[in-house]
């Protein structure tokens, strides 16, 4: 059987907000103390305003969970106020290249100094390019805080990045496998050619729209590239399945499409 490779995907921790829940942040940690996943995967939002205070909050948290490896990225609300000067002291570069002897993750940034909306940009795109190329055969992992495709369930559409349709065919053309975004709190996983687009919801606030729980995402992926599971998972609930693919087909199936936010769409 093939070895795999688990990724814990927690976001939009807000750290600072009068939602973030300082026990639900426990009992996630305690969880993924227990897991003892491979890399933890952090899509942004770690604060409510960028201030110092909050990052340092947030910084205490993720300390505490023992993963092998870590990467960490910054969301809207952490480029708020210069935040970004904290966040770069206290977690490293804000955008992030993670190598593993099966699998390449890429984690950008895809804030903008103040500004609620997200871009990736057209170096950055250069950049994927080049370093995807380097090694076709490695799974290909790429993470950041907006979405790349539009959400059921979080109004308006403005969460996307302004640069989305070119990031998607530089994202396609390198056969990207994952694509791990957080930012509006709503669970969901898109197919899109031969990608999974997962989104993370948030894993320790009550930020929430309609029905969607405070809820993180379990990643296993084989070795090989054969088999990706996605598990959601609740605080103090059993993890469950929301999407899987299988071999080159990468088929999806067993996401559940109930409605979470509560809105028929
Ligand atoms: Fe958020
Ligand atoms: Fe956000």
């Amino acid at each position: 059987m093939a070895e795999k490779t688990v990724i814990a995907h927690i976001s939009d921790l807000h750290c600072g907000s009068r939602y973030h829940i300082p026990s639900l942040a426990t009992r996630v940690v305690d969880e993924l103390n227990a897991l003892e996943p491979d890399i933890v995967v952090v899509t942004g939002d770690l604060t409510d305003m960028g201030y110092r205070g909050e990052f340092r909050q947030a910084q205490h948290m993720l300390d505490r969970i023992a993963a092998e490896q870590r990467m960490i990225l910054i969301g809207n609300h952490d480029a708020r106020n210069v935040g970004d000067v904290h966040f770069e002291e206290m977690f490293g570069a804000r955008r992030c290249d993670l190598v593993t002897p099966e699998m390449r993750l890429i984690g950008l940034d895809s804030s903008e100094p103040d500004l609620d909306s997200g871009r990736v940009g057209r170096e950055t795109h250069r950049w994927l390019r080049e370093r995807f190329a380097e090694n076709p055969d490695q799974i290909k992992v790429v993470a950041m805080h907006h979405h790349l495709v539009p959400v059921p369930g979080t109004g308006r559409e403005r969460n996307i990045v302004h640069d989305a349709g070119d990031l998607l065919r530089v994202l396609a053309d390198a056969d990207v496998d994952l694509v791990l975004c957080g930012h509006k709190h709503v669970p969901n996983v898109w197919r899109l050619e031969d990608m999974l687009i997962i989104n993370a919801g948030t894993c320790c606030t009550h930020r929430l729209r309609g029905r969607v729980r405070p809820s993180y995402n379990i990643i296993e992926i084989d070795d090989d590239g054969d088999h990706v599971r996605v598990l959601r998972k609740e605080p103090f609930v059993d993890a469950e399945p929301a999407a899987e693919y299988h071999g080159i087909h990468k088929s999806v199936c067993g996401w559940r499409h109930d409605d979470i936010v509560g809105n028929e769409p």
